[in-house]
């Protein structure tokens, strides 16, 4: 019998919305950790929990458990749990996005931020709370459930529900999944020691702790050297804490294609085609997906591609740029900031190569999915430079819906490097002369080449079936998968 899942993340698969007859209408989820989770639940069935994000959100919370509405999830059942709004912004906005993102991405300008305070730690009580109340719905669903649960906690955001699960229920089997990198015990340094602990030892009341990439487990490990008294095995990836061995693994999350593929062929994804073919005529495109997010580096990617253009007088007025950057968090100041200067840095390349009739880099702000979909199928070239990703989806993404085969120029630092690095032109993101020159390959590249290349990036894709993920991890907690028996 396959066990029984209980999945909890912050961020659940569907944002529901009032719609303008007052009815409520449900949303794709931003984000790579929705993509990746939704296709390996869709197989598996199970209970997903996650927070109330919006109003009405809160509104479907208020029902307990629901079949996904309108949405591709019937497969499995949603629980969303409500909280006050201001003390949901406090750990949402005030502690999990503006500490442990801009920690675990190495984001701060360190002169100036983090700075700890009485604010800080009022969002820090926030977040204990919250992580709470994940653990109590996850022990009352696990005792409705039956016994061989499997508890699959999702990235950071929860990073103190394992060691309260653990508390709760002793014998419950937690594994807990970054979806995010891992900083290494100097970053973690920053972070005063009550705080740090509290992050280790939640995590480690996990049985299995997982990440996308050898190098973040490597950290975590390292990390975990600071706590008093734990025990690390680097070769064999094993903490020794609180009298309980914790398992620490690398398990790449793979990509859901045929549900990707569906959604693409999509009415909306039609029209989308049609009119970016529109926009494009005849020009080469040059495209970028991502969240409109600082650690993915799109104000370096429009520097490159200023100096790519500088130094490549025969590509002006033949290419665009197109960036298709999905809002979020808009309600951090340091990504208002970030954003505003995306825009306009991209704005100072229109203006010093543009003209009448060509305009370089369009950047656009909006929650366009059929768009971006559309989008991949018809790039020439992707840029995905991230500072440092977790695992970066997009990069899986393009490669298997584009229809010209358009070289990827991806970061050595995104998660995705180790699984494609071969088939791709690898970058270091904050060289911007060596991204430039990425730019110029990929374009200029031979046919042969390029074909040879994405045939290399889908079979690297294909190779890793989002079942993969889920299997390894039940099967770390002595339980029989899907696909795979338990060892
Ligand atoms: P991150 O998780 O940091 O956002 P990833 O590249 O891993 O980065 O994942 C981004 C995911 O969001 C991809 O699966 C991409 O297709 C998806 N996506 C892009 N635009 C939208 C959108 N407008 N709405 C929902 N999902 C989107
Ligand atoms: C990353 C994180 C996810 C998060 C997503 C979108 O993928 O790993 O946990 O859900 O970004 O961010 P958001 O704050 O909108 O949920």
């Amino acid at each position: 019998m396959p066990a029984p899942i209980v999945v909890a993340s912050n961020r659940g698969p569907i944002a529901f919305a009032r719609g303008a007859g007052g009815g409520i209408t449900a949303k794709r989820g931003a984000g790579g950790l929705v993509t990746a989770l939704s296709g390996a639940l869709a197989a598996s069935g199970g209970l997903w929990i996650a927070s109330a994000m919006t109003e009405a959100d809160r509104e479907v919370a208020a029902r307990g458990r629901v079949g996904a509405e309108g949405a591709d999830a019937s497969a499995y059942e949603l629980r969303y749990l409500g909280f006050e709004p201001e003390s949901f912004d406090r750990y949402y906005n005030g502690w999990t996005n503006r500490v442990l993102w801009f920690l675990h991405h190495y984001l701060w300008n360190l002169p100036q931020t983090p700075v700890f305070d009485a604010e800080t730690g009022e969002a820090w009580d926030a977040f204990v709370a919250v992580n709470r109340t994940f653990a109590e719905a996850m022990a009352e669903e696990g005792d409705r459930l039956g016994p061989g649960v499997a508890f699959l906690i999702q990235d950071y955001h929860l990073s103190l529900a394992p060691a309260m699960l653990k508390e709760l229920r002793p014998g419950a089997r937690i594994a807990h999944f970054s979806h995010i990198p891992f900083a290494g015990p100097s970053y973690m340094r920053i972070l005063p020691e009550r705080f740090r602990t509290a992050l280790l030892d939640g995590l480690l009341g996990a049985d299995v702790v997982g990440f996308h990439a050898p190098e973040w487990a490597d950290r975590f490990l390292l990390s975990c050297r600071l706590l008093p008294g734990a025990r690390v095995d680097l070769r064999r990836r094993i903490v020794r804490w609180r009298g309980r061995e914790v398992r620490v693994r690398v398990n790449p999350m793979g990509l859901d294609v045929e549900a990707l593929r569906e959604e693409a062929s999509r009415p909306d994804v039609v029209r989308a085609t049609d009119e970016l073919r529109e926009w494009k005529g005849d020009t080469t495109l040059l495209l970028r997906v991502d969240r409109a997010e600082l650690s993915k580096n799109v104000l370096r990617g429009f520097l490159a591609f200023d100096r790519f253009l500088e130094a490549r007088a025969d590509w002006r007025g033949r290419v665009r740029f197109l960036a298709l950057l999905n809002p979020s968090r808009e309600d951090i100041p340091e990504y208002a900031a970030y954003v505003g200067e995306c825009i306009r840095t991209a704005e100072l390349v229109n203006e010093r190569w543009g003209t009448d009739s060509w305009q370089p880099v369009d950047a656009r702000v909006r929650d366009e999915y059929a768009q971006t979909l559309a989008a991949y199928g018809l790039y020439d070239a992707l840029v995905v430079n991230p500072t440092l990703d977790g695992m970066n989806l997009v990069a899986k993404e393009g490669p298997m819906l584009n229809t010209r085969d358009g070289p990827l120029i991806l970061s050595e630092t995104a998660g995705a490097f180790q699984e494609l690095q071969r088939w791709a032109l690898a970058v270091n993101p904050f060289d911007v002369d060596q991204t430039a020159s990425a730019i110029a390959s990929a374009l200029d590249m031979p046919a042969d080449e390029r074909a040879a290349r994405r045939r290399g990036l889908r079979a690297a894709v294909r190779r890793n079936p989002p079942s993969r993920w889920l299997d390894s991890q039940l099967s770390d907690l002595g339980l029989a998968g899907r696909h795979t028996p338990a060892g």
